[in-house]
């Protein structure tokens, strides 16, 4: 069990004391990681998980991979930014559009948030028309137009965005239309009524934990593309994580856009939006208009350091077997969860897909937003027994490894099916 010493404490009231919340506002506060290699981290208090949070998702490779850390070192020691171009950020971009497919050209970022941010200002910028499309639940950033209907706690009438954050502007709600993810029908009457000020979709092609039906994703590119909308993948999650061509690739559907972030970065700040090249020349001033060209320029975009380790990363993923591991690991997660919820009668559900997936407290579909609303109490307890028992996640999504060996599942379907026998009685 989880003990927790002095130091930790120490850093814990520091960190009470000078941050809001007690954090940086990301998971719980009370475990503070001083290291990680391979799918493990540990406390500075000592304590070793088995680690499904992975850095919400960027070391898809592993802690500290021997290879990764070789470059990074080699990279730092010659200079860490520069502003210019630099050959690993073009490399970088190269590999990109060799592996994505929409991908033909790539503007870099740091966040996921900054690309999603830009994705839907080009699209707005090349159909020279103002409204998004966006998913209850889906999570494109903190932008004021990411930040609608994320989490809703009360619920509105679709296409009525609900602003999740204190601060954005009311006017913000105004450009921005919300369907429900998986619901063809919704989405195709709402570009019915507002064909001519919409500029694009964005969505999560596996939103959160949620996989499109089939015909779903399909049926968003038929109605953006009969419509003259972009289609906007936000895959800064799903990229290089579900195959080497991210989500659109495993599902077989090519969008106009999509974004790109954590693993590209292969732990640093490095995001990117990459597509069609007619509309990725909106970035570029000499090939548009001037009121059409979209300013775009970032102190730390293509940074070297974060170059080289996304390289570094891309490359080991691009092994042999290396998909393979990743998913054999999550599905061997998924169905030992499946069972031990099974034997203990738990109203749950596994879902997701193998490199990302969790349980939902529920018994019924989970098909979107609301019906993936599950037993929120019941959830907490079970992730804050696990952390007890040396599992690290957020709170929601175990993040699968290509560093995470079979003893590492043997002994998180232990640790689950002990906090399941403890579920009942604790507090
Ligand atoms: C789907 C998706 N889009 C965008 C973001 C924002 O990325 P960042 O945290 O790098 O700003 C996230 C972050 O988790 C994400 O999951």
């Amino acid at each position: 069990m989880r003990t927790s010493s002095d130091s930790e404490r120490g850093l814990v009231e520091l960190a009470r004391r000078v941050l809001p919340g007690g954090g940086f506002g990301n998971v719980a506060h009370e475990t503070i990681i001083a290291s990680g290699r391979g799918g493990r981290v540990w406390d500075v208090s000592g304590n070793e998980y088995v680690d499904y949070l992975l850095g919400s998702g960027p070391m898809l490779v592993g802690h500290a991979h021997p290879e990764v850390v070789e470059v990074i070192q080699q990279q730092v020691a010659k200079g860490t930014t520069f502003f210019a171009n630099n050959a690993l950020g073009i490399q970088l971009a190269a590999e990109i559009t060799a592996a994505v497919p929409c991908a033909e050209k790539v503007r870099f970022v740091s966040t996921g948030s900054e690309a999603d941010l830009y994705a839907m200002r080009i699209a707005r910028a090349f159909t020279k028309r103002d409204k998004i499309l966006k998913f209850e639940g889906g999570y494109h950033g903190m932008s004021d137009y990411g930040l609608m209907s994320l989490a809703p706690k009360r619920t509105a009438n679709f296409p009525r965005p609900i602003a999740d954050s204190a601060g954005i502007p009311s006017s913000v709600r105004d450009e921005m239309l919300v369907a429900p993810f998986n619901d063809l029908e919704t989405v195709a009457s709402l570009v019915r009524e507002h064909a001519r000020e919409l500029a694009g979709i964005i969505v999560e092609p596996f939103q959160r934990l949620i996989a499109p039906r089939p015909g779903f994703l399909e049926g968003l590119r038929e109605i953006t593309s009969r419509n003259g909308l972009l289609l906007i993948f936000d895959e800064v999650v799903t990229g290089f994580r579900f195959a080497y061509g991210g989500a659109q690739s495993y599902y077989g559907v090519t969008p106009d856009l999509c974004t790109l972030g954590k693993a590209i970065g292969g732990g640093f700040p490095l995001a990117a939006v990459t597509g069609r090249a007619d509309v990725m020349a909106h970035f570029d001033k000499s090939a548009v208009s001037e009121d059409a060209f979209v300013t775009q320029i970032g102190t730390l975009s293509g940074n070297p350091v974060a170059a080289a380790a996304g390289l570094k990363t891309l490359e080991i993923l691009k092994r042999p077997g290396a998909y393979e591991r990743i998913f054999q690991t999550g599905r061997a997660l998924m169905e030992g969860y499946s069972e031990i919820l099974r034997r203990a009668r738990r109203k749950a559900r596994v879902i997701g897909e193998a490199p990302l997936f969790d349980i939902v407290f529920t018994d019924r579909e989970v098909r979107d937003y609301r019906s993936a609303q599950g037993d929120e109490a019941t959830m907490k307890r079970c992730n804050a027994l696990l952390r007890e028992r040396g599992i690290l996640k957020g709170e929601s999504k175990y993040y699968v490894s290509l560093a995470h060996t079979e003893e590492d599942v043997a002994f998180t379907l232990d640790a689950f099916a002990s906090a399941m026998d403890a579920l009942d009685t604790a507090t």
